[in-house]
């Protein structure tokens, strides 16, 4: 694979030379302006997407666009789209759109179509979902499932819970999810204590079937339901009897599938998926299996269509039109052009409160490289730090720090039309007070308030610079007529493809995540050393010694 360097690009130097002569003034560019808003508002699938209030004129967007055809994110992405196998390092295809083709298309990679055994797949998972949902799925003494635990971590956690929490609307009335993920065993001691394991059913998602964190949490879930089982008297305290349980209250993700069965887990109870799926990008794969248990395989084929609609925009509309490619493009120009080390994600939803936490891992564990695909080092600054929490509630916490602090911070901000709770204050439509909210922190941020008005407000003069705000703080707002199945999916596409323009850009291999290793590997050589192996504890550096020997001193 041949990789540009961005900075070597004719329209790095423009961007470079624009950058130095432009003056952010977006009160001035909406007045000299009047069809700027228009200008720079763009549809994809259901989403309004409003680039207006972003620091950029005319030329900038041209140029960066034109950085887009310079390092080639046409051919990158028909590459992607195709199964070439774009993710280096691991040598291996990058195909997750692929999981929200429409039945009957074809996708043929290394000779093989890919596409029936994605549906093939797919239905094998509507029908496990028709028959929990039904009542036909029972536990060993014959009750309906009312709880599925989701056992994974990292991809197979995030994206999940995420989509589930963003749906509670959509879920079924007897069916409620959690979710454990964490090897703390706090995490698993809560979610379980309230269970009645005659109920539950758990699906262990876990790409590899050997992390750590998921294969110790799904032995100590069925060590659970055992005991639980047999106190209750439900079954016998039998080999038997506890394979049994396992067959009715176990079910497994995984591409793994001979790692399942020796878990115990009947390759008959499994869904599989494929190498070329990452998996923060497996949602919309056999991990989403939980999703689809609670809110139907109707929804969850609005769900995969919505992902596929954005695809089909990123594929096609040229980069001017294109949302994620623009706001792929508008990330670079704040990253290495402004310096913006951090991106906030602010949804006026409050059921997308886990969506800045599925987009960490969805853009650090992406783009937070040093490496190009090509194994040289990167030339420019990559991976900002994305974060983010709902409003209001952010506006309470840290809006303060993006109005008046020192560091340049692009926000998105993402509101729905319509609510599944409208509700009245008195005469006040409450979702209306959340909307004015998202309306006013936008134009705050890009508007400001100069001295002039503060002064105009009557403020002491000695106050006057505290009230100031400069404006010219960047954000992209994005709409929806409401948090459905289809709009869910859309955002992540979206975002998935923004990952991808960047990466594109900084000529990362946006798909491995070799930085994950070296913390897991050490975590394997200290376990013996904390409180067993002597000799295992004097191998490690004084500060780690220094911390076991404070556990030790402490441990009750
Ligand atoms: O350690 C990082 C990681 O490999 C993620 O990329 C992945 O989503 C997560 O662990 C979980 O992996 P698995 O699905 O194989 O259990």
């Amino acid at each position: 694979m041949t990789i540009v360097d961005p900075t070597t690009t004719t329209a790095w130097a423009t961007l470079t030379g624009l950058k130095t002569a432009y003056t952010p003034d977006l009160r001035a560019a909406f007045a000299g302006d009047p069809e700027r808003a228009a200008r720079f508002t763009r549809t994809c699938a259901d989403l309004y997407v409003d680039l207006s209030k972003n620091l950029v004129d005319d030329h900038i967007l041209e140029a960066l666009v034109a950085l887009a055809d310079e390092v080639g994110l046409g051919d990158r992405r028909d590459a992607m789209l195709s199964g070439e196998r774009i993710n280096v390092t691991e040598n291996r295809s990058v195909l997750h759109t692929a999981l929200r083709r429409p039945a009957g298309d074809s996708l043929v990679v290394d000779g093989t179509d890919v596409m029936p055994e994605v549906h093939e797949v797919l239905d094998k998972i509507y029908a496990f979902a028709d028959k929990v949902r039904d009542g036909e799925w029972v536990g060993v003494t014959g009750k309906p499932i009312e709880t599925v635990v989701n056992i994974g971590i990292g991809g197979s956690d995030l994206g999940p819970v995420m989509v589930y929490e963003a749906l509670k609307p959509y879920v079924h009335e007897r069916i409620q999810c959690r979710f454990i993920s964490n090897i703390d065993p706090t995490d698993s001691g809560e979610k379980l204590s309230d269970l009645d394991p005659e109920t539950t059913l758990f699906i262990v998602a876990s790409k590899t079937f050997t992390t750590l964190e998921t294969l110790t949490n799904a032995r100590m879930a069925r060590d659970w339901l055992w005991r639980r089982l047999i106190e209750q008297g439900a079954i016998e305290d039998t080999e038997e009897a506890r394979k049994g349980a396992v067959a009715k209250h176990f079910v497994a993700v995984s591409t793994a599938l001979d790692k399942v069965a020796d878990f115990g887990i009947d390759p008959a109870n499994a869904f599989g998926f494929w190498d070329w799926v990452g998996g923060r990008y497996s949602v919309d794969s056999a991990v989403g299996t939980v999703v689809c248990v609670a809110i139907g395989k109707e929804n969850f084929a609005d769900f995969l269509g919505g992902f596929h609609a954005v695809d089909e925009h990123f594929a096609t509309a040229p980069w001017a039109q294109n949302v994620p490619a623009l706001m792929g493009l508008l990330n670079v120009w704040y990253v290495n052009f402004f310096k913006a080390a951090s991106h906030a994600v602010l949804p006026y939803a409050q059921y997308l409160h886990r969506f800045a936490a599925y987009l960490q891992q969805l853009t650090m564990e992406s783009n937070g490289k040093g490496v190009r695909a090509d194994g040289e080092p990167v030339t420019t600054e990559t991976g900002e730090v994305f974060w983010g929490e709902p409003g209001t509630n952010g506006q309470h916490a840290f809006y303060q720090l993006i109005h008046q602090g020192t560091q340049l911070i692009p926000c998105d901000f993402i509101a729905m039309a319509n609510t599944a709770y409208p509700t009245k204050d008195g005469d006040a439509d409450v979702h209306e007070l959340l909307l004015a909210n998202f309306f006013a922190q936008t134009k705050a941020l890009a508007f400001g308030k100069t001295a002039h008005e503060v002064r105009a407000e009557g403020v002491a003069e000695e106050l006057v610079s505290a009230k100031v705000f400069e404006g010219n703080r960047p954000t992209t707002s994005i709409m929806a007529p409401a948090l459905t199945p289809s709009v869910v999916g859309q955002l992540i596409a979206l975002y998935e493809h923004i990952t991808f323009t960047q990466g594109v850009v900084w000529g990362i291999d946006s798909f491995d995540q070799w930085g994950v290793e070296l913390g897991k590997q050490l975590a394997m050589q200290i376990a013996p050393a904390i409180s067993k192996d002597d000799a295992a504890l004097a191998q490690q550096d004084a500060s780690t010694r220094g911390l076991i020997a404070y556990y030790r001193s402490q441990r009750s």
